[in-house]
């Protein structure tokens, strides 16, 4: 993998106080796959929660949700009741990356980020990581090339905020983590970060024999694989804003999935 990094890159891992010791770039530099045409981003689950709420007896149970096509999908999200969060949420959260190519169908990506749930903010706007976590954020997808409704899908496992920014109850994951898990499979994205306890335990649940009494330090450094995608594991970007230090750990576990997408061509 080339490590030349233009000025923007050097810049925006400067501001996320990572310092990379390699040699100045004498090469061109890594760039995002170019994007035909910038199309209006997918920004689901912004309706009011007022607006399209579901009857419980309309909710979809899990094998329901796994037939559902991106639309219908996105409806579903926007109008469930499947679990107390629905009583308290402004909006809900679906995800975010660019545009589909036809109704119907997922967005195109080679990236998927999968976070925890949604914080005051992501409520109010209906989109994931629009808060201090998610200027992170953005600035260490851009480090590698990768730039919020153009070339990576934000999603969270949980799609409605948590009273309180509290964690999320193992009932309410269990509601939502189809969503998650059909979202994946209507992406079919190359490569997975999945940055932070919940997004692990929901991705590694079937795979690495109880994952959610392993340290994160302990999962990270290694591919996983979902249902056949590379999963890479990172911190979430609130925690890195508590503990600059382990900035340096995120960019060589962004460095590592970069790496393996690579590999798998
Ligand atoms: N934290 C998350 O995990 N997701 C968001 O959307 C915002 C903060």
């Amino acid at each position: 993998m080339s490590l030349d990094l233009d000025e923007r890159q050097r810049a925006m891992l400067a501001e996320m106080d990572i310092r990379v010791w390699w040699p100045r770039a004498s090469a061109p530099v890594v760039t995002p796959e170019p994007i035909a045409a910038k199309q209006e981003p997918v920004r689901a689950g912004g309706q009011k929660a007022s607006e399209n709420r579901a009857t419980p007896a309309s909710q979809p149970g899990s094998a329901g949700i796994a037939q559902m096509d991106w639309d219908a999908l996105q409806a579903a999200v926007a109008g469930c009741r499947a679990c107390a969060l629905c009583e308290h949420r402004q909006r809900t959260v679906f995800g975010v990356g660019p545009a589909a190519a036809a109704p119907g169908q997922a967005p195109q990506v080679d990236w998927m980020v999968v976070g925890e749930a949604p914080g005051e903010n992501e409520d109010r706007q209906g989109e994931p990581f629009v808060g201090q976590a998610g200027k992170l954020l953005d600035n260490m997808l851009r480090a590698i090339g990768l730039e919020r409704h153009v070339n990576v899908f934000i999603a969270n496992v949980i799609k409605c905020r948590p009273p309180g920014n509290r964690n999320p109850e193992p009932g309410e994951v269990a509601q939502c983590a189809p969503y998650l898990h059909r979202q994946i499979e209507l992406l079919a994205p190359k490569i997975i970060l999945a940055m932070g306890r919940f997004a692990v335990n929901a991705l590694l649940q079937d795979s690495v024999p109880e994952v959610h009494k392993l340290p994160l330090g302990k999962l990270r450094g290694q591919v996983h694989h979902y249902r056949g995608v590379p999963v890479v594991i990172t911190y979430h970007p609130a925690y890195l804003l508590r503990n600059l230090p382990d900035k340096a750990k995120a960019w060589a576990d962004l460095c590592l999935a970069r790496e393996t997408l690579g590999r798998a061509g």
